[in-house]
């Protein structure tokens, strides 16, 4: 299968069989990355990475990713680029096009980043990467389910995994984890559960197509409103923080900004009891995986207790996968 030159901006935009080859590619780099066994795919290839937004994990398993393969990565920031005195998305992915091999962003603006994204994908001549948008986290969604894939087998049909919105202080974090969550799980075989309060919903549109996804795959799909119920039995549960825009489609978002993000702080406040703590991680099955994209607002979506329990959190092992999961769509498009 010839990947070379394909946009990964979205794992909806890749067949199943597609990211089969992908996941097999991951793993093979893996076991070569345990072994120190050179792999050099991509070499004195050149990624482009634009960071509008911080980053850890995404940026080094990008960056490192590069070197390993043979490569390098340029760690861009808006404010080092023109793009900072309103040079277009169209012009930059030209140029950057021109002289690389790769261009990947990350533009998590509500509203901006996926469209962002999707504009330099139509003027490329080689493959763009998300690298988080306000809508999706598709190397994220890899991560995932190679993580799920290595504790629970290839087939995980029946596999109940529960994604749960979780307090947090830190920032009003994107829609796009659980919203890329939403639409692979059920793919795969895995029933989901997503559990919000009700201010805290995923994106109308994604809610429709992940409903359909589901019964295309012969898989269930749960929303509740209820943490406890959302934890009864799971295989794996997800607790993780995301910010309230989903209640609010983008027109009405960016034309009432200031007033939106005033409401969305309130309604925060009423939740600091939606955590995943040993009496929730009791409710769920009995060998259940904590899983997390990282960075944990601990002792907010996730008490210490269960983040650091190696019976229970996979956390750090998801965390890794991110870099043989970035390193395989890397070295089949570029
Ligand atoms: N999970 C994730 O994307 O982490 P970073 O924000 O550190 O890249």
């Amino acid at each position: 299968m010839n990947l070379k030159g394909k946009h990964f901006l979205t794992c909806d935009d890749w067949t199943n069989e597609e990211l089969d080859v992908v996941f097999k590619r991951a793993a093979e780099l893996k076991k070569e990355f345990y072994e120190e066994k050179p792999h050099l795919y991509l070499p004195h290839k050149t990624l482009f990475m634009i960071f509008f937004e911080q980053s850890t994990r995404t940026r080094n398993s990008m960056e490192a990713g590069m070197t390993q393969l043979g490569g390098h990565a340029h760690d861009l920031t808006a404010d080092k680029m023109q793009l900072s005195h309103g040079e277009s998305a169209k012009d930059t992915a030209i140029i950057l096009s021109r002289m690389g091999h790769g261009i990947a962003s990350r533009n998590c603006f509500y509203g901006i980043g996926a469209d962002y994204l999707a504009e330099m994908a139509k003027h490329s001549t080689k493959p763009i990467m998300s690298l988080q948008d306000d809508i999706y986290h598709p190397f994220q969604g890899l991560a995932d389910l190679m993580t799920i894939f290595e504790k629970f087998g290839n087939e995980p049909r029946g596999l109940k995994v529960t994604v749960s919105w979780a307090y947090a202080d830190t920032h009003s974090k994107p829609l796009s984890v659980p919203q890329t969550q939403a639409l692979l799980f059920p793919r795969f075989g895995i029933d989901l559960t997503i559990a919000h309060p009700k201010e805290f919903p995923l994106s109308k549109d994604i809610v429709e197509r992940a409903n359909k996804r589901a019964e295309e795959n012969g898989t269930k799909i749960n929303f509740t409103n209820d943490m406890d119920e959302a934890f009864e039995g799971a295989h794996v549960v997800i607790p993780k923080n995301w910010g309230g825009f989903g209640a609010y489609g983008v027109h009405e978002y960016l034309d009432n900004e200031d007033e939106c993000k005033k409401e969305m702080k309130a309604n925060l406040e009423k939740y600091h009891d939606w955590i995943c703590d040993d009496r929730r991680i009791k409710l769920a099955d009995k060998n259940v995986k904590l899983m997390h994209a990282l960075p944990a607002d601990r002792n907010h979506e996730v008490t210490d207790e269960v983040i650091d329990d190696p019976n229970i959190s996979v956390v750090f092992d998801e965390a890794e996968n991110r870099l043989h999961t970035a390193k395989a769509i890397m070295s089949l498009t570029m």
